[in-house]
């Protein structure tokens, strides 16, 4: 038995980062690094968005310079604000920005407008920085949204967030700790929001019913899922894994090893027609314990599938005894549909012997495999990262692009660097027999130096043979730098690059942008994205977690008058027409431990109910932090999940 000890290391290292500061993946979720350019640190994670630090308001607490508020007049200077006066002085003036605009505000003091942040908290460290935020948010005109107003929290101490763009005014509530903010006048947010029924197609005579708002209806929290792995596995020799020549075998990042090896033949699931003659099903000593995070999915020939990265199992007498960086699991016994947490069984092709050691869902390269045997116990390794839900491909297999990492621990202080190196193409069935199997069809499809569109998922647009026919695009998503960048490609021409178009904010085009481009389908960064047609609405919706570490599923949709088709001409309408504002589809209570990460909606569990099937319900899944050590029995991770059902009306 091969031991692993970087693995176990390795469950450590996330549980030390998330334990010691910030970690948010704009790439991956476990990948702190990627995140800390874009909020330098700054806050802590554990925040939920609801005014998390207690109230320690005191009622007027701030200094009463006299400063004269500009009461209806344009302010020479507007940094001549009145947020220095006491609460019930402030309380009610106006003031009015700079020109050439001149918003008018009037001040509130205390009052708050519940679940109606634009974001989830910023930092601004002064009012008058909060009002520069809602003034920039407004030039920007982002999405759809305006920013009606904003409060500020001057008690707060010193990185924290203080400072909340409100995106409407409703049910104004006196507010827990002290608030000083302020609203636009109704008389100067002239800037209406656009309409969100302009400039799109003329609606088809079918559309049976029209729908003007897209509400959450009802949200269950199912809770952790359970794993149930098989407690049989094909017995079979075990391989002798491909040793390299020792030159290959050193530290330091050779893109050689993903690129000009072949799969090696025990990684990936069997499938039937994979397996050696006369291997026979035997038991197991015992059922492994499985420690894992990652679990987006969705549903290939109504087989519901949830794929997870780093993945480590342990048996009852021996720890660990493996640890690959993804493994697959299929629903068992669809104990949403009765509102309790899901069953997830690990299947008999999974496992490499009768311990728990398993093969990994993603084939690796000898060149990745024989590295990896060799330098991981010394803190180096490449990881092949499904991130994404399944993309659907045609009736019986989907797509996912898998990122390639290479992951360097310093031993020391065990602080890791994930180096992106592009990211590959898995095919994935299932096999009746023995799960969930994919095909790594290249071996690698973007390299390092490329935004890797398909790692944040995608959408398929059926074309001219329907729903699960070979026709038509493969639209996929990638991370920006100002966003979510789109490409497409065809379903007999996706494993190879050059068939790849990108969207360049007018057309599509051969030229793969920069991760600087600002041909954005969404202006914003996140860490998870799906977009599903919905037929109900005859529209598009996308559900997404934002970079912000707010525990908080978001949704935006398409204009309800789209009446578009999940074919291939509408499905353009993703880039061409103007999503909504963002609306919170469902908030989550703060993990124990830092923040709930890898969500995303599993499209197709809830049948003719399901939102992508003509019903209104979705069910979502995430990945969090339970606070135990990995080789606890609690784990430590918890794959969770709830239901939303949406209201439209
Ligand atoms: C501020 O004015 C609003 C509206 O008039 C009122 O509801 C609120 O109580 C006032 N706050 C304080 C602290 O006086
Ligand atoms: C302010 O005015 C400038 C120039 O007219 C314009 O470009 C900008 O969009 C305006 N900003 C707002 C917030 O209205
Ligand atoms: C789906 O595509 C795969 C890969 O091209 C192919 O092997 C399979 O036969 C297709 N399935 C259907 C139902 O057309
Ligand atoms: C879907 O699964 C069923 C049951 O395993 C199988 O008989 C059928 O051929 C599959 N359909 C496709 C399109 O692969």
């Amino acid at each position: 038995m091969r031991s692993f000890p970087i693995a176990f290391s390795m469950m450590l290292v996330h549980s030390l980062v998330f334990l010691s500061f910030i970690n948010l993946a704009t790439a991956h979720p476990y990948s702190f690094n990627h995140f800390r350019h874009l909020l330098a640190s700054r806050y802590e994670p554990t925040h939920t968005t609801k005014y998390p630090i207690p109230a320690k308001a005191k009622a007027s607490s701030v200094s009463a310079g006299p400063v004269s508020p500009c009461t209806g007049v344009h302010c020479a200077n507007p940094t001549l604000l009145p947020s220095s006066l006491p609460c019930d002085a402030a309380n009610g003036t106006t003031f009015v920005t700079a020109l050439p605009n001149g918003t008018k505000y009037t001040m509130i003091c205390d009052i708050d407008f519940p679940a109606q942040h634009i974001y989830p908290f910023i930092l601004a460290g002064s009012f008058d920085e909060c009002l520069g935020q809602c003034e920039t948010y407004n030039e920007k005109a982002m999405a759809g949204t305006s920013c009606a107003g904003f409060v500020f929290a001057p008690d707060r101490t010193n990185g924290a967030d203080d400072c909340y763009l409100k995106s409407s005014l409703h049910d104004p509530s006196s507010a827990t700790i002290h608030l000083v903010g302020a609203t636009i006048m109704p008389s100067t947010a002239s800037r209406a929001l656009p309409s969100t029924s302009s400039s799109l197609p003329t609606p088809r005579s079918n559309l049976r019913k029209t729908y003007s708002e897209v509400n959450v209806g009802n949200l269950k929290i199912l809770g952790s899922s359970t794993n149930k792995p098989t407690n049989q596995y094909v017995s079979h020799v075990p391989a002798t894994p491909q040793k390299l020549a020792s030159s290959l075998l050193v530290p330091g990042l050779n893109p050689d090893l993903i690129t000009k090896y072949p799969i090696a033949d025990d990684t990936g699931s069997w499938t039937e027609g994979q397996l050696p003659s006369g291997v026979t099903l035997s038991n197991m000593k015992a059922a492994p314990r499985m420690s894992r995070d990652g679990g987006k999915g969705g549903t290939i020939n109504e087989t519901h599938i949830f794929v997870f990265c780093d993945t480590a199992s342990f048996s009852e007498d021996q720890g660990m005894v493996g640890f690959v960086s993804s493994s697959v699991a299929t629903d068992d016994g669809m104990k949403a549909l009765y509102g309790e947490p899901l069953e997830l069984v690990d299947n008999l092709g999974e496992w490499q012997d009768d311990v728990g050691r398993m093969r990994g869902f993603a084939p690796m390269t000898t060149g990745e495999e024989s590295f990896n045997i060799d330098l991981s116990g010394r803190g180096y390794r490449y990881a092949v990262w499904p991130e994404s839900s399944v993309i659907p491909f045609n009736a019986s297999h989907a797509l996912l692009y898998p990122a390639l990492v290479y992951d360097v621990v310093d031993m020391s202080n065990q602080a890791a660097v994930f180096n992106d190196i592009g990211n590959t193409i898995l095919l994935v069935s299932v096999d009746p027999t023995y799960g969930p199997t994919a095909e790594r069809v290249v071996p690698q499809l973007y390299n390092q130096d490329q935004v890797t569109f398909g790692t944040l998922g995608g959408i398929r647009s059926w074309g001219p043979a329907g729903k699960g026919g070979n026709d038509g695009h493969i639209y996929l998503f990638g991370k920006g730098d100002n966003g979510v960048l789109v490409a497409r490609t065809v379903p007999n021409g996706f494993t190879d690059l050059s068939t790849y178009e990108y969207w360049n904010g007018d057309s599509y085009t051969e030229d793969m942008p920069s991760s600087s481009s600002n041909a954005v389908m969404l202006d914003m960064q996140v860490q998870d994205l799906d977009v599903v047609y919905v037929p109900a609405i005859r529209s598009f919706l996308m559900i997404y977690l934002n970079t912000l570490a707010d525990n908080t599923f978001y949704y935006r949709h398409l204009p309800l008058d789209l009446d578009a088709d999940d074919q291939d001409c509408d499905v353009d309408n993703i880039v061409k027409a103007k999503w909504s504002a963002e609306k919170v589809l469902a908030q989550i209570e703060a993990p124990i431990e830092g923040y709930i990460y890898a969500g995303g909606m599993h499209a197709g569990y809830f049948g003719d109910d399901d939102i992508t099937n003509g019903g209104s319900k979705i069910l979502i899944t995430w990945t969090e932090h339970t606070g135990q050590d990995a080789a606890s029995p609690e784990s430590g991770y918890a794959h969770k999940s709830a239901y939303v059902e949406l209201d439209l009306s």
